[in-house]
């Protein structure tokens, strides 16, 4: 019998914050299996997933709004432990009689946390220091506890930093402990989870992936499965997972539409054959795709001819290994959760090209292993697997590739003075020791032309874009704060090195109002 990974369960109830997916990712470290959903599911879903803690997220609304958004109150009564945070806090409170107040000093930023009352199990540990630096982000703030609640923790701006009911499991702060910026947050969670709910750490990877194999057999049978690899780290992992439960059941397949990086599809290969002895097929299909993306400009008419001729090869090279019934897609969990975000589904901002589409035209099943996981978690399955960090722990790189990094016309004398550019930006980048503090990092080829001067010589060439992101989940980014030296040295060898580029510059907008790629 596998090991039941998702023994240990919690609920986190999304009231819209952009930090629930961390809320989950630092319980998840813990060892204990949680899942995100709309604050609004019926009390039913509640009682069928049994959690045995509830999260209240928070969120960006003001309880003291008409439209609010809610959950049941009832999920207040099951008797299961609940922790309102932020938002979750100040809606629990107004559900039980307390008063929300909308404050005129709002709270953001750093606060010191005093506490007020000892010997409470969710600050265990955490009691040595009469204060500590919490991160707060509110307007609104508890004004009167709700009857039979007390107070834990205050700070300058909040009389009720911490609260909790005398008799029942219900907790609520103020601050946002899954945040880095928190002192404790960690270990504030982890009393949660294991001290308050009971929670065990049957939530691990080498669990998931034993679990996964089991799965995936039950699932696909005798049948065969197809793979499309990307270069990326999730069908990397995906495929490598899959031919852990069915080994050569398998047949992964690489489209090389030539706008992937320098070297990439020949090191895949490499990986996939010799690191991992899995086989694979590499269609070179890159003048293909040229030839069709000639002439074109606009960046969502880029995506949609890639799209589809990526469909179009793809479709002809699984036909060609014969009665597959299975596609294997490496879906995550935050792709899963967006499309039941409190929202409602989010606005498609770029048409995001995977292989979608296919099944439907194929007839093929899906099998999504990497379903339930974050992406920290995928990489971590992918090191259990063997895949090597090389891979491991590559940058995102979108499904179009390249394409969307020239802006403009994709020429291929362009494609080859990105790929040079982005080589070096990324050899600095790992020679300075940053390329893993970023989230992504790539070149963009900018299909205008400024004046330079080498030897003595007038140029008039064109100029390359460096971007560098930190981020959390690509929804919100900021741009890296880099050293000057990394910048610089990036910057000489582009020019001196790459033909036709006079000029770089270093993009310093974040996202919003920016987005992380160009196109
Ligand atoms: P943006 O530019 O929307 O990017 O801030 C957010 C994340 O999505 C990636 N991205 C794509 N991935 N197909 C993909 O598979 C696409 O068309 C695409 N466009 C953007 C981007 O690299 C970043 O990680």
């Amino acid at each position: 019998m596998p090991p039941d990974v998702h023994r240990d369960r919690v609920l986190i109830l999304d009231f819209g914050s952009q930090f629930t997916q961390l809320i989950a990712r630092r319980i998840r470290e813990r060892g204990v299996y949680c899942e995100i959903h709309p604050c609004g599911i019926s009390l039913d879903a509640v009682r069928r997933f049994a959690p045995q803690g509830i999260v209240l997220s928070g969120g960006p609304s003001s309880v003291l709004d008409a439209d609010a958004p809610f959950a049941h109150r009832e999920v207040l009564e099951l008797g299961v432990p609940v922790l309102g945070i932020c938002y979750g806090l100040q809606w629990m409170c107004q559900q039980l009689g307390g008063v929300v107040e909308a404050s005129d000093d709002r709270e953001y930023g750093r606060a010191q946390l005093k506490l007020e009352r000892r010997g409470d199990p969710l600050f265990a540990g955490l009691e040595d220091r009469p204060a500590r630096t919490v991160w707060m982000s509110h307007g609104d703030r508890v004004l009167r506890l709700p009857e039979g609640f007390e107070r834990i923790a205050s700070s300058d701006n909040s009389p009720f930093a911490a609260v909790r009911h005398r008799e029942r499991p219900l907790y609520g702060i103020q601050f946002h402990p899954e945040v880095a910026h928190t002192e404790g947050g960690v270990e504030l969670l982890a009393n949660f989870v294991h001290g308050i709910c009971g929670c065990g750490d049957s939530w691990s990877m080498e669990a998931f992936i034993e679990e996964a194999v089991g799965k995936i057999r039950t699932q696909v049978g005798a049948a065969r499965v197809v793979c499309g690899l990307s270069g990326g780290v999730d069908s990397s992992v995906a495929a490598a997972l899959v031919h852990r439960a069915i080994g050569e059941k398998l047949h992964c397949i690489l489209v090389d539409h030539g706008l992937l990086r320098e070297n990439e599809a020949s090191e895949v290969e490499r990986i996939f054959r010799e690191g991992l002895g899995i086989p694979l097929t590499v269609v070179d299909a890159s003048e293909r795709f040229l030839a069709a993306l000639a002439g074109v400009s606009d960046p969502e008419r880029k995506r949609r001819i890639i799209g589809h001729l990526f469909i179009e090869v793809f479709e002809r090279e699984a036909e060609r290994i014969g009665d597959a019934t299975f596609l294997v897609q490496g879906t995550l969990y935050p792709d899963v959760i967006e499309s039941v975000s409190v929202r409602g589904p989010s606005q498609t901002i770029k048409t995001h090209h995977n292989v979608g589409g296919l099944p439907e035209r194929m007839k093929l099943a899906l099998v999504e292993p990497l379903r339930e996981l974050f992406k920290d978690e995928v990489r971590a399955v992918g090191r259990k697997l063997g895949i090597s960090e090389a891979l491991v722990g590559r940058h995102p790189f979108p499904g179009p590739g390249l394409a969307i990094r020239i802006l403009g016309e994709v020429t291929a004398e362009r494609l080859a003075i990105l790929r040079r550019a982005d080589a070096i930006w990324i050899e600095e980048l790992r020679r300075g020791g940053l390329y893993d503090a970023v989230w992504q990092a790539f070149a963009v080829f900018l299909p205008i032309q400024t004046v330079g001067v080498q030897g003595d010589a007038r140029t008039y060439d064109h100029v390359v874009a460096l971007r560098a992101v930190t981020s959390v989940d690509a929804m919100t980014a900021d741009w890296a704060r880099l050293s000057y030296d990394v910048l610089a040295s990036a910057s000489s060898r582009i020019t001196n090195e790459v033909k036709g580029v006079s000029r770089v510059v270093y993009d310093v907008s974040s996202k919003p109002p920016a987005t992380i790629e160009w196109e």
